[in-house]
């Protein structure tokens, strides 16, 4: 590379300069979704394209983003979404709308405040300390698909979180449901997006029902054998699980039956880990990729720590390991697309909008987006010091989404992500793989396609 400016720029997508139309875009989109997004995207609030006479709109503005995740949101609903993840999460609270989505939230609420969450903090370091050990079997130095390790890690985080006893059952059908949904990934989203029925062939259809059947009655069994061991014993864990079989909904009083049980766990386990695991994955890649950020880092953690392991006061107290985090998953949102369904007519900005028309909103070209951000592809963790993080538009940078469909578990992956990283860097050093780069791939999380190899050299 002859401009040393460039060298300083991670990996990123390259916009086809003018929109794609037709069987080009059909085909970059499954490539890879974000290939398919224009530049004009980066540059303006709006854009518009028509494809098959539907109306589709790319949406990065703030203004118009808040319009459709929070001032007119009744005039579109999460269809594609909920389409594409229902067969697997029923109707649980990342896959249902109105009254039916309201009592759920408001019954788990409780189980994600910040307070209650720090409890967990014990558990993040225990599965980060599991997964330095296995490294320790490799010759120093050795590269390790931190893609995968993390997915492991996060993995554990959720199934010792939610339901300590029973991971040994349900979680290796969890993982393999989820390759499974992942590999059958462009074209669900596609076919998702496009509003094709559901019955239409595509490669993965039938394994992933049958995963899906599988799962589900594990899980249930599961349910099942928890109730039977309570009821012998009058006792009860203090897990997710607990916490969701007792939670009511505030104004009705309304309990969780089995199936919502199931549907709830479901999402959780799916919601909860893979997305912290890219975040991870990512700012693992960056701190190898800067080692100035990786020292600063590691002063920071030592100052905190005291060289001790990580604990829940310190959480607050490691805010240049946030800030890395927050700028992380600004230049490789966990979730790269958001998109919504117009059901009644209405204006965003300028634009008429038609039932049935989709609103894709491109998290990581928000992002990037040009008037809105210095350097929009520069690693810069400065930006999220409070100073300047203040100065950031609410509906400028959406990792978590925003609006009352905003991730409920925002503060569980900050904290966990933050126990994560923390306790990673006072264990390891970790560099590129020569020739490795990683490429960002939207499926429903944002992969690094050919894997994330990195060099670990432990301490
Ligand atoms: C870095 C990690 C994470 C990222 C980037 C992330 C991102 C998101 C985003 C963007 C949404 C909104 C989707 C939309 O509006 O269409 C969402 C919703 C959701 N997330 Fe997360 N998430 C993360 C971690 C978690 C964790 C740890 C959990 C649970 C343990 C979780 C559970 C959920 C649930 C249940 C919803 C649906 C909320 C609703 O519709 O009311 N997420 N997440």
């Amino acid at each position: 590379m002859n401009n040393p400016a460039l060298a300083l720029i991670p990996p990123r997508i390259q916009p086809p300069a003018n929109p794609l139309k037709g069987l080009a875009f059909l085909s970059a989109f499954l490539r890879n979704p974000l290939e398919a997004v224009p530049q004009a995207v980066y540059d303006e609030d709006v854009s518009v394209n028509a494809v098959g006479g539907m109306q589709r709109l790319w949406v990065t503005g703030p203004a118009l983003v808040k319009s459709v995740l929070l001032d007119d949101r009744d005039k579109y609903r999460k269809l594609s979404q909920i389409r594409l993840l229902s067969p697997l999460l029923g109707t649980g609270i990342l896959t249902s709308e109105g009254a039916e989505w309201k009592w759920q939230r408001q019954a788990s609420a409780p189980l994600f405040r910040h307070q209650e969450l720090l409890g967990f903090v014990p558990t993040f370091v225990r599965a980060t300390e599991t997964l330095v050990e296995r490294w320790r079997s490799a010759p120093a130095g050795a590269l390790q698909p931190v893609d995968r390790d993390m997915t492991l890690a996060t993995f554990d985080v959720i199934s010792a979180t939610l339901l300590p006893s029973a991971d040994r059952t349900v979680g290796p059908a969890v993982e393999s449901s989820m390759a499974l949904f992942q590999r059958a990934g462009g074209w669900g989203l596609l076919y998702a997006i496009l509003g094709a029925p559901r019955w239409l062939p595509r490669p993965g259809l039938i394994s992933g029902a049958r995963a899906t059947v599988a799962l589900r009655a594990s899980v249930a069994a599961m349910l099942r054998e928890r109730r039977a061991i309570e009821a012998a014993s009058g006792e009860s864990p203090d897990d997710l699980l607990h916490r969701l079989m007792c939670a009511r909904d505030p104004e009705s009083g309304q309990s969780m039956n089995d199936e919502q049980l199931v549907d709830n766990l479901l999402t959780f386990y799916l919601a909860g880990h893979e997305t912290t695991a890219r975040a991870l994955a990512w700012t693992l890649y960056l701190v190898a990729r800067y080692p100035d950020w990786a020292a600063r880092l590691e002063e920071e953690i030592e100052r905190v720590t005291g060289g001790r392991p990580v604990e829940s006061a310190h959480i607050e107290r490691l805010a240049l390991v946030q800030q890395v985090i927050k700028e992380s998953m600004r230049l490789y949102p966990p979730v790269p697309l958001l998109s919504r369904q117009c059901v009644t007519p209405t204006r965003l900005g300028d634009i008429e909008i038609r039932p049935g028309a989709t609103v894709a909103m491109p998290i990581y070209a928000m992002h990037r987006h040009a008037r809105r951000w210095e350097n929009p592809d520069a690693f810069d963790p400065t930006r999220f010091a409070p100073e300047r993080e203040a100065a950031i538009h609410r509906y400028q940078y959406l990792p978590f989404g925003a609006g009352p469909r905003i991730c409920i578990g925002t503060a569980f992956a900050m904290i966990e992500a933050t126990a994560i990283l923390a306790t990673l860097l006072q264990k390891a050093r970790f560099a590129p793989a020569p020739g490795r780069e990683p490429y960002p791939l939207a499926r429903v999380t944002l992969l690094p396609r050919d894997g994330l190899p990195l060099k670990v050299e432990l301490r």
